[in-house]
């Protein structure tokens, strides 16, 4: 059922400085920051062979990054995301065995254009997970 790691997304209070160990440190492909309003971050990506990195800062007070880092102040893992081929599939699945849905579980736009919906670190060993519609 589960598809590709789409991105592992990391908080952190700002996203630029966060990039550098992977630009200057590691030599990876990082992009300039990228606003998202909607969802009240602002993200630097880091494009990896195989999956992304999102360094994610809070933008506005209302963020839930913001929320995250008041609990972790120098930031932390946040969420990862895996690409399902049929979401409500997926979910369905998953709450058939136990998982919570966040919200009412109902596939939301994402941050790249595509559904997504979210599960509470309950039952993924305490870390929030994320599925795509691939
Ligand atoms: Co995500």
């Amino acid at each position: 059922m589960l598809g590709r790691l789409n991105h592992v997304a990391i908080a952190a209070p700002d996203a630029v400085a966060a990039g550098r160990v992977y630009s200057e440190g590691a030599g990876a492909e990082v992009s300039a920051p990228v606003d998202l309003p909607e969802h009240g971050v602002r993200v630097v990506f880091v494009s990896l062979p195989n999956a992304k990195v999102e360094l994610l800062e809070p933008l506005g007070a209302e963020s839930p990054i913001a929320k995250f880092l008041v609990r972790n102040p120098q930031g932390g893992l946040h969420h990862v995301c895996y690409e399902v081929a049929d979401l409500v599939a997926a979910r369905d699945r998953l709450v058939a065995q136990g998982a919570v849905p966040v919200g009412d579980g109902t596939p939301k736009i994402g941050a790249h254009g595509k559904p997504v919906l979210f599960f509470k670190p309950t039952g993924f060993s305490g870390v929030l997970t994320e599925l795509e519609q691939a």
